[in-house]
């Protein structure tokens, strides 16, 4: 295993609409499955989309509790959120693409995600607090958006600000 290269904000790879994973069962893609729980284990972080790590595919890992109870790990493979209930909740989020940066973002509370497993397997997650947002947030990523589309234009310009200053000096 081992650990890979996360991009950060504004590279151009975060800005593009990740493709289909087409054959799950490939020894490059199960690798890279292995590289991105320990880079996001390794960061740490609650997710990892594989945009973020320069490849441009649906695929995404996930676990909240940050590696300190396995069984919470989901890889998700080709995921689609196919309903939303609940009604919305507001909490900060935070990126690994974007670190430092934590931010208020409404999301649906309550979702279900059809999606499919390392395995190969077709399954579907009913998640409601920090998995919703979580999974929410690392399928944006698949979509080409961050966190910060979702914050507002003031804060957002307010972000971007101060972001350019602090690339500026380092
Ligand atoms: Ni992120």
């Amino acid at each position: 295993m081992a650990l890979l290269e996360i991009k950060k904000y504004p590279d151009k790879i975060l800005r593009k609409k990740a493709l289909p994973v087409k054959d799950t069962q490939d020894e490059a893609l199960q690798q890279l499955i292995d590289n991105m729980v320990e880079t996001m284990y390794d960061a740490p972080g609650m997710g990892l989309a594989a945009p973020q790590v320069g490849v441009s595919l649906r695929l995404c890992v996930i676990d909240i509790t940050s590696g300190k109870e396995p069984e919470n790990l989901y890889v998700l493979i080709n995921p689609e959120i196919v309903e939303t209930s609940g009604g919305e909740e507001t909490a900060e989020e935070g990126c690994l693409s974007i670190p430092g940066y934590y931010y208020e973002v409404k999301r649906a509370a309550q979702l279900v995600v059809s999606y499919t497993d390392r395995d190969g397997k077709k399954t579907q997650l009913k998640a409601d607090g920090l998995l919703s947002r979580a999974i929410q947030h690392e399928i944006d990523h698949l979509n080409a958006l961050l966190f910060i589309d979702r914050i507002g234009s003031v804060k957002k310009d307010m972000f971007k600000r101060k972001y350019k200053k602090e690339l500026a000096r380092a």
